[in-house]
């Protein structure tokens, strides 16, 4: 018997997702979103299944980009950070990647450029959120050095991106909807500021092209609202096997630290999963598990390779039974509820070492 910990990966619930997030966003072009390993699900695998379905993938850099370039994927790659140093310049016009400005530094890397193929590129301004871009009134002065190098591709793209969009009452979301509009509403070029949050949130944030990742992976960036209250599905399955079931007596503590005691007779589990795989040790004591489709709950403290679960809701779990730890039957929302941790973190962090298998499309 394997080890068992795997991540089922579902084509159909991918191909489903972006399906329902055109209907969300009709006639809108998709950079779909693979950075960070398509937030945990393989960067190469899930690129080729979303190759012919988007209008092009978001990546964080350009060995991301070039990775996907290798694995045979040919739609536009957009470099959502830019280059990191000039000579990756190069390399973005030869492989058809689009290049994001945001930084006078990078717009100093074009002065003396020499290129075989003109790059299309996108200004990236800051909204609001503080991290990337241009300021609002600082933007026409470098949209007009993109403009006059010779080696972009005109016109220009003008990309922005929202701080508080998973959390739609928030009124940072109006203030940074009003300020890219006064650059957006006489842009020549395409436009993109929407996320998955903003676009099922705020439908005027469309623009021309939007910028799915969350969603597209089947998880809500909503607190309080699961994927499937927008007709989204989970691509990722995380799952494992018992190991062991033993019957522990009242007052057995269970793992390291003596973090927890049974206070009466407890069938407890362990499976074969930890924070070396990705299921992280900040995961709270009672966060939700599946056994057998039944629900039972984490014990003390997740070690590297195992964790411990209270069996007394499943009386008939045996080695061997799989267990879920997210995904079809149980939704990652629900595993994040009451712990700091984000949805974003835990499929990012999905280790290597889990064996990694998708269904057929
Ligand atoms: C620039 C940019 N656009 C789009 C996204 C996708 O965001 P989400 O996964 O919330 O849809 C991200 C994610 O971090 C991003 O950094």
């Amino acid at each position: 018997m394997s080890r068992g910990a795997i991540a089922v990966l579902s084509s159909e619930n991918l191909v489903h997702n972006i399906a329902q997030i055109k209907a969300a966003a009709p006639s809108k072009s998709i950079i779909a979103m693979v950075k960070a390993n398509a937030y945990g699900h393989g960067i190469r695998s899930t690129a080729i299944r979303l190759d012919k379905h988007v209008d092009s993938l978001g990546v964080a850099s350009i060995e991301e980009g070039l990775a996907l370039r290798k694995a045979g994927v040919k739609s536009p790659i957009v470099l959502a950070e830019g280059v990191f140093e000039p000579d990756e310049l190069l390399i973005a016009a030869c492989q058809n990647f689009h290049v994001v400005f945001h930084d006078p530094t990078q717009l100093d890397w074009l002065k003396g450029l020499s290129l075989p193929l003109p790059l299309v590129s996108w200004l990236k301004v800051d909204s609001g959120l503080g991290r990337l871009g241009f300021s609002i009134s600082d933007a026409p002065h470098a949209l007009n050095i993109l403009k006059n190098c010779l080696y972009i591709k005109q016109p220009i793209g003008l990309m922005s991106h929202i701080s508080c969009a998973d959390n739609p009452d928030h009124g940072l979301n109006e203030t940074q909807l009003k300020a890219f509009n006064q650059l957006a509403n006489n842009w020549e070029g395409p436009i993109s500021l929407a996320n998955s949050a903003t676009i099922f949130a705020f439908p005027q944030g469309h623009y021309d092209v939007i910028r799915p990742g969350l969603f597209m992976y089947g998880v809500s960036p909503f607190k309080g609202k699961k994927a499937s209250d927008y007709g989204l599905k989970p691509v990722m399955t995380l799952q494992t096997r018992l190991i062991s079931v033993r019957r522990r007596e009242a007052g057995s503590f269970i793992g390291y630290g003596a973090t927890y005691q049974c206070t009466e007779p407890t069938n407890i589990g362990i499976i074969a999963i930890g924070y070396g795989d990705g299921y992280l040790r900040a995961l709270p004591p009672n966060t939700p598990v599946l056994v057998n489709g039944e629900k039972c709950h984490l014990v003390g403290r997740i070690s590297m390779d195992m964790a411990a679960i209270d069996l007394s809701q499943c009386k008939d779990a045996k080695v061997g039974d799989p267990v879920v730890l997210w995904g079809e039957g149980l939704p990652i929302e629900e595993i994040i509820e009451d712990s700091p941790l984000i949805a974003y973190e835990l499929l990012t962090g999905v280790q290597s070492r889990v064996n990694f298998h998708w269904t057929m499309a």
